[in-house]
């Protein structure tokens, strides 16, 4: 991908109805992309998309459940078919169940390890065709939970960890067709994940923009080059 050429340039960000794709969402249409964003609920996908553009030759709003292969193939298809390419893929859409391994239920074990890590599998298998022709970029967004492990995150601990380890092997499959693999494992990100509500007293967390210009400062890099395991932090460790 040409540093210059972001403007020509497709993405799907699944999980982009708010939070991390959302901020994404609307940085890469800021810099002239066009992008797609999915949401398990069409009409959460509508709104966001009417929030983030009124022009709809530049934005599409898909709905699917990453879980389900087949809506992942139908909402890549439904982006080639709008926007005659796929260039990016964030495998962005994720939740998070925490509960000490004694109370922590099979069914939110299974969500869990269904989203985070076989949803982003189905993204991935569903993009490979179309990143292939454009020699594309797929990009995960995995967590420092990734790397670091807590109290009641067994799930998702082990969702992240898995997908820090997937992703890492999907980019040394796939850098011989020229596609380039990153995940990007941020720390406290000012969102709606887990039922948070974004407040004011989230000022001193990552904001959802900021990942949104680090997934642009990964496109924009020379292609020779590739950063394929980001951590980013908040500065702080809690306000000021
Ligand atoms: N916030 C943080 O501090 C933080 C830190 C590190 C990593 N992350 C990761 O960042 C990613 C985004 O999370 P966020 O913080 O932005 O949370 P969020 O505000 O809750 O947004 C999550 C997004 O994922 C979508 N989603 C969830 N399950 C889905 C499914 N099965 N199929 C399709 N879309 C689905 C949601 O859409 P609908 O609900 O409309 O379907 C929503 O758009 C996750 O992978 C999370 O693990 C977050």
């Amino acid at each position: 991908m040409q540093n210059s050429s972001l403007s020509n340039k497709v993405a799907y960000i699944t999980g982009g109805s708010k939070g991390i794709g959302l901020g994404t969402a609307k940085v890469l249409l800021e810099l002239g992309m066009r992008v797609a964003i999915s949401s398990r609920s069409l009409v959460s996908a509508q709104k966001a998309a009417e929030q983030l553009s009124a022009d709809s030759t530049r934005i599409l709003a898909i709905q699917s459940d990453v879980v389900n292969e087949t809506d992942e193939f139908a909402a890549v298809e439904s982006v080639v078919n709008k926007f005659g390419q796929l260039d990016v893929l964030v495998a962005n859409a994720g939740v998070g169940h925490f509960a000490a391994i004694d109370e922590l239920s099979s069914a939110q074990w299974k969500e869990t390890i269904d989203i985070n890590l076989t949803g982003v599998f189905n993204s991935v298998k569903a993009s490979i065709d179309a990143l292939k022709k454009s020699e594309g970029y797929i990009i995960t967004i995995a967590s420092l939970a990734g790397t670091n492990f807590f109290e009641t995150a067994s799930a998702y601990n082990a969702s992240k960890f898995g997908l820090v380890g997937f992703t890492q092997a999907i980019m040394l499959d796939l850098r011989k067709y020229g596609i380039k693999v990153a995940t990007i494992m941020p720390g406290s990100v000012s969102t709606n994940f887990n039922n948070h509500v974004p407040n004011d007293a989230d000022a001193w967390k990552i904001q959802p923009e900021d990942i949104g210009e680090l997934v642009a400062d990964l496109l924009r890099m020379n292609p020779r080059t590739l950063p394929s395991k980001i951590e980013v932090r908040p500065a702080r460790t809690s306000a000021k």
